[in-house]
Formats: structure tokens, C-alpha cells, sequence
């Protein structure tokens, strides 16, 4: 069983990665989840994270607020993607579970010295605040992390908040630098592999056919966040980015990539952000990531659909 702190910006892609974490105690032991300001402000993530455990009946799964704001710049928000509370779509109650006490970063900290050397893995689901911020505070920790499984970046897809750069790495670049720079052994969720797990009609209504609240949420939470990529680029549905990584923890097997050097662009404006990923090895700079290029969408689906049928 892989023990993870899951460190996320809720988003309705966010809520179906808690949700599958959270339905798979086999494989899975959350530790703790921690929020950062991202695609709604923190207020908003912090409150959805624990809407996401109520709605899984975990409301003992300790949900910290975290960053408020980037490291160095303004927060840049998606609200045209995920609407104006982050998890727009379907209705459900306002949280009665308190927030934890303390500040995420300090949880991040205090996890990694208290657990064995390498037996916990970060989950970064959004902008990587909290994680840089908590590797700057303590560079203890840094080689105690087991593992960092995110959602960032692309490579053949470019970008999807600028022409070059995908939302979680541009929100928070100097962020992601210092995380790429870490040396801490990095599994890397891009675009690329994201845009191909897509809820098309059929997998929406496998859903809804859980007849469960939590299948009836998701189904919505997708219906809603398909129309952002639907209506601007006519695409199948709604680009479930974040699950994957969660995905990939349960099934590895279901992602290919290739272990090459990625950096991150923080100076230039025109492509801020970008993940600059040596894909063909044509550097000799050395490889700082496992960098995912495919993955078994209908694989992916058959898990989560089985998965969230346990809630
Ligand atoms: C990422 O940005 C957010 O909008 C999603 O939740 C995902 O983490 C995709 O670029
Ligand atoms: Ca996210």
C-alpha cells in the first residue's frame, strides 16, 4: 500500500482523483490532502477538497489549507474552465468536517520526518506551491520523498493556458523549477497523456449508471467540465488530467514514457511556464523525470468506473 499526501486545487478533475484515492484502500493510504490556490482561489479549494471526502464518506481524511498565492507572482485562476466555485456542475452540501489545523506546507513537513525515508509519495494535482514552498522550508525532506507523481506539463500538446505552457506549471513556475531541480524521482502526468483519457458519452453514462451519489457527482462534475474542451475545440468530452496520476499509482502498466531531462521556463514571457522536454534525449542534460507520453484509455476507464462504484 502506497502512502501519498495528495496536494490538489479542486477542480472537478481534482474531486474525481480524491474520489478514486479514497476508493482504492488496497493499493492507496491517504495521508492527509492538502490545498492550494490554483484553478479557484484557496478559500474554494481548501472548502471543495473537503465537500470531495464528504461526498466519498471520509470526512476523517485530513484536508489542510496550504499556499494562498504563487511563489512569486499573482495567482492566475481558471474559472472558465472549471467554473466559479472550481466545482461547478452538481449540487452538494456545503462540508460540516472542520479543516485541519496548521498550515499545509507544515503537514507536508512534519509527514515526511515523521514516516520511514522513502515511503511517502506527493500527489501535486495543481499549481506546485506547496511543494516547493515546503521543500525551500525544510531541504530535509526533500530526500526522505519516495516519489512525486504529477499533474503538469506537455510536450507534443504544448499548452492549454498559454500557446506553450500547461495551467499547473504556468500558474506557479518558479514552483515547478524548483521541484524539477529537486532530485527527488519524479513521475510526470503531461497534456499529453491527458488529453487522450476523454469521458466520452458512454463513459458519462457508465457513470451515471452507478446510481450512487458519488457516480450521479461525477457524472455531473464531467458534464459540466466538458464543455469547456467540447465547445472550443469540439473535442469528445471532459480530459480527466489529474485522475492519471492516481491511475498510475493503482496501474502503472496502463503509461508509457520515456526518463528524460525536463525544465521549466521561468524568464521568458513569450513561453513562461513551458516544460522543456528532451523527448528525443538530444541534450546530454540529465534525466530528471519520468515524462508519460501514452496510456490505455479504455484500461483507465474500466479501473475508475469499477473503483468508484465502491463508494
Ligand atoms: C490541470 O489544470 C487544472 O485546470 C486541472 O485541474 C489540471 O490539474 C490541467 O492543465
Ligand atoms: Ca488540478
Amino acid at each position: 500500500v502506497r502512502k501519498i499526501i495528495i496536494d490538489t486545487d479542486p477542480g472537478q478533475d481534482d474531486a474525481v482523483a480524491i474520489l478514486l484515492a479514497l476508493a482504492s484502500p488496497e493499493d492507496i493510504e491517504v495521508l492527509g490532502i492538502t490545498a492550494v490556490a490554483g484553478n479557484v482561489p484557496l478559500p474554494l479549494t481548501q472548502k471543495n477538497a473537503r465537500i470531495v471526502c464528504e461526498l466519498a464518506g471520509r470526512p476523517d481524511i485530513a484536508v489542510y489549507a496550504g499556499c494562498e498565492a504563487p511563489i512569486a507572482r499573482r495567482l492566475i485562476t481558471a474559472e472558465h474552465v472549471h467554473g466559479k466555485t472550481g466545482l461547478d456542475g452538481p449540487v452538494l452540501p456545503d462540508p460540516v468536517m472542520a479543516l485541519a489545523d496548521g498550515h499545509g506546507v507544515n503537514f507536508i513537513i512534519d509527514t515526511l520526518r515523521r514516516e520511514p525515508a522513502g515511503t511517502v509519495t506527493l500527489c501535486p494535482l495543481g499549481p506546485l506551491t506547496n511543494i516547493a514552498t515546503a521543500f525551500n522550508k525544510a531541504p530535509d525532506i526533500i530526500e526522505m520523498v519516495q516519489e512525486i507523481v504529477l499533474m503538469g506539463g506537455a510536450y507534443f500538446e504544448v499548452g492549454n493556458i498559454t500557446p506553450t505552457a500547461e495551467f499547473n506549471i504556468y500558474v506557479d513556475p518558479e514552483a515547478a523549477k524548483i521541484v524539477f531541480g529537486s532530485g527527488v524521482p519524479i513521475t510526470v502526468m503531461p497534456l499529453d497523456v491527458t488529453h487522450k483519457v476523454l469521458v466520452t458519452k458512454e463513459r458519462n453514462d457508465a457513470f451515471r449508471a452507478l446510481g450512487t451519489p458519488v457516480g450521479i457527482a461525477v457524472a455531473e462534475m464531467t458534464d459540466f467540465f466538458e464543455r469547456f474542451d467540447k465547445e472550443k475545440y469540439g473535442s469528445l468530452g471532459a480530459p480527466l488530467h489529474d485522475p492519471c496520476v492516481i491511475a498510475y499509482l493503482i496501474r502503472p502498466e496502463l503509461f508509457t514514457g520515456r526518463h528524460i531531462n525536463v525544465e521549466v521556463e521561468t524568464a521568458s514571457e513569450l513561453t513562461l511556464g513551458m516544460t522543456v522536454a528532451d523527448w528525443w534525449r538530444v541534450t546530454d542534460r540529465a534525466p530528471n523525470a519520468m515524462f508519460m507520453g501514452d496510456v490505455d484509455a479504455q484500461g483507465f476507464f474500466d479501473l475508475l468506473t469499477e473503483r468508484l462504484a465502491r463508494l
